[in-house]
This record gives C-alpha cells, sequence and structure tokens, in this order.
C-alpha cells in the first residue's frame, strides 16, 4: 500500500565533462552536449567543466579563464537547467584531486600507457608530455567514481577511458568491498563520432588549424553555410549513407540530428539532386538549429552575476554530494580519520 513512508526510488546518477579549451563544436553537441539535456529529467545530473583536465595540455591563463566563463554561459544556452542539474567547474570541487590521487595508486603503468589519448596527445605535444597527460584517466575516473556515477554521457572517443573507470572501480571493489558503482558509458548511434568538415577521415576536434574543419556553436550563421558549402564528400553525387561515403555519412548524421529526420527520409529528400543542395540544406539547417542558443548565450553573457551564482551554488552541492565517498575510502585504504 501507497503512504507518506513509501520512499521514492533513488534517481540514477549522471556525471560527464567538457574541457574549457576553446569553445565547443558540434561534435561537441551532438556526440555529448545534446545528451545531457535530454536526460536532465530522468537522472541526478552533474556536469562539470573540465579545467583541471585542461592544463595537461599548454594553455595561456587569461584565455582559460574567459573560456571557463564563456562555457558555463554556453552550457545553461543549450539547455542545461541549475534548478535540475549541477554545473561546476572541477577545480572548485576538492574532492575530485582527492580521490584521482588514491586512483593513481590502483591503476597500473601498463594500462595508462595504452590509452589512445595519451598517445595522440603525446604524439601531438611531444614538447610537453607531462605526467598530469599520463594520469589524466584517473581524474577523469575520480570525476565519475565519486559521485556513483550510473550513466556517462559521452562521444565514442571517450568510450576507453570510460572502461579503464570501471576497471578501477572493480579492482578496488574487489580489495575493500563495494564502494563505487560500475559506470556505463552512454553514447549515442549516429552522431558518437562526428568527423572534420575538412578531412572526414577525422574527428572533429577543437584543436584542428584548419578553420573550416570545425562547426562551432557560436559561429555567425554565413559562417556555418560556408563551412558546409566547403565540406569534403566524394565525386559520386549521392546522397547515401553506406560505407566508403565518409564525408557524406558525417553530414546525413549531422542533418538527422538537427532536423529529427531519419536516414532513409534524408536520402529520399535529396534522390537525384546534387550535393551542393544537400550541403547548402545541412548548413541552414544547423544555423537554423544553433540560432537560440547563439541568442541565449549572448544574453547570459552580459550576466555574469548569475553565472557566477550558478557555478558556486554548484560547486557547493557538488562538495557536499561526494565528501561522504572520498572519507569512505580514505578508511578503507587506511588512512586515520581526521578529527573535526
Ligand atoms: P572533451 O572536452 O574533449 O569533449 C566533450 C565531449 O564531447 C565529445 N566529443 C565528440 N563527440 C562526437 N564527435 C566528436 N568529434 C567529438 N569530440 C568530442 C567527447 O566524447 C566528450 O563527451 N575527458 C573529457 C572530459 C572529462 C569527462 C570527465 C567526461 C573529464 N572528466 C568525466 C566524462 C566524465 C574530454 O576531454 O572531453
Amino acid at each position: 500500500m501507497e503512504n507518506a513512508q513509501t520512499p521514492t526510488p533513488r534517481k540514477k546518477t549522471i556525471l560527464s565533462g567538457i574541457q574549457p579549451t576553446s569553445t565547443p563544436h558540434i561534435g561537441n553537441y551532438l556526440g555529448a552536449l545534446k545528451n545531457w539535456i535530454a536526460l536532465q529529467d530522468e537522472y541526478d545530473c552533474a556536469y562539470m567543466i573540465a579545467d583541471l583536465h585542461a592544463i595537461t595540455i599548454k594553455n595561456d591563463p587569461a584565455k582559460l579563464r574567459q573560456q571557463g566563463l564563456s562555457l558555463v554561459a554556453l552550457l545553461l544556452a543549450c539547455g542545461i537547467d541549475p534548478q535540475k542539474s549541477i554545473l561546476f567547474f572541477q577545480s572548485h570541487v576538492p574532492t575530485h584531486t582527492q580521490l584521482a590521487w588514491v586512483l593513481n595508486c590502483f591503476t597500473q603503468f601498463g594500462e595508462l600507457s595504452r590509452m589512445t589519448q595519451f598517445k595522440d596527445k603525446a604524439e601531438k605535444h611531444k614538447g610537453n608530455v607531462n605526467a598530469g597527460l599520463f594520469t589524466y584517466p584517473c581524474l577523469m575516473a575520480a570525476d565519475i567514481l565519486v559521485y556513483n556515477a550510473d550513466l556517462v554521457p559521452v562521444g565514442a572517443d571517450q568510450k576507453q577511458h570510460l572502461e579503464l573507470a570501471r576497471n578501477i572501480a572493480a579492482r578496488f571493489n574487489g580489495l575493500y568491498g563495494d564502494t563505487f558503482t560500475l559506470p556505463e558509458p552512454y553514447i549515442p548511434k549516429t552522431t558518437a563520432r562526428i568527423m572534420s568538415l575538412a578531412d572526414p577521415t577525422r574527428k572533429m576536434s577543437k584543436s584542428d588549424e584548419n578553420p573550416n574543419a570545425c562547426v562551432t556553436l557560436t559561429d555567425a550563421p554565413e559562417d556555418i553555410l560556408r563551412k558546409f558549402r566547403r565540406a569534403v564528400t566524394d565525386s559520386e553525387a549521392e546522397v547515401a549513407y553506406r560505407e566508403g561515403k565518409d564525408g557524406v555519412n558525417n553530414l546525413i548524421s549531422i542533418y538527422s540530428a538537427v532536423t529529427g529526420k531519419e536516414i532513409p527520409a534524408i536520402e529520399a529528400e535529396f534522390a537525384g539532386r546534387g550535393y551542393g543542395d544537400f550541403k547548402t540544406a545541412v548548413g541552414e539547417a544547423v544555423a537554423e538549429h544553433l540560432r537560440p542558443i547563439r541568442e541565449e548565450y549572448t544574453r547570459l553573457m552580459a550576466d555574469k552575476g548569475y553565472l557566477v551564482s550558478v557555478y558556486k551554488d554548484g560547486a557547493e552541492r557538488a562538495l557536499r554530494r561526494t565528501q561522504r565517498l572520498v572519507e569512505k575510502v580514505y578508511r578503507k585504504v587506511g588512512f586515520v580519520k581526521m578529527e573535526r
């Protein structure tokens, strides 16, 4: 029988993050952020700006600070609702690094050496292969495990890090008894890996030097249109989703995600028409989809007081939610309890 004592079932927990290294692009948005927004009602969500992760690459401090604040506005403009979810800076919540140290000691050198993102970044930044870049996945595991997150919405490029987080959690649980929830990745089907518009064999990336490779969430409509019109496709002039058509597949996936149209319907819509029409239609649909986000972003950027109140409240709530778990882990590994 239902009565006032019946406990409401606990909502499952989500944690995810994004680095403030530059303005997010449509890959970040379609691979991850769109799911962050969509899952807010069903889950208890914690979303963070991964500024600690960002310094594993050289950054200009003033620029990093500015990008961090802009990212708060942009995430809110995309639809993160601070009444439902917590939004905070990773560096404001010390429990992440407190747990990360312990997880470092339960992760093997060999495991970290196998991480493809480490290998790629070490190759790209040969002059700065720092220890933080190497242990990056341990901090990421701490971000997730410190919330006992059930689900982590990310793009495909984070899957390997997620698997490592699960392995570390399972290893710790095996040694010390049930401590961490094993997190599941939540990766979209067709937009898990949005590719560069200039080279569709490579993923769209914030650090791409070619400005036409990447469409950011704050690009002006005319720039969006120009980038899509120049997008690299193939010489077949057939709008069809199939193997070997990386450029066209990428554009179809993007078009489908922003219009809600199914892939066969898109193929039918453009049957017998050239790539010119198709690319223009994709560019216009993306520009139209991003228009309200850009407008809301501009409005929010003028209200710094509000942005500060959101991330301050987010950090306080994040800390309260995670302190107990860190204490538990510290006790389990044998640290003497700190008396307050
Ligand atoms: P970051 O900042 O590189 O990317 C943020 C999110 O965007 C996704 N993504 C993409 N999805 C589809 N196509 C693309 N071309 C594309 N590029 C990026 C990423 O998969 C990610 O979901 N390590 C993380 C940040 C992080 C984190 C965490 C994430 C730190 N701690 C804990 C989840 C849980 C990163 O660098 O994301």
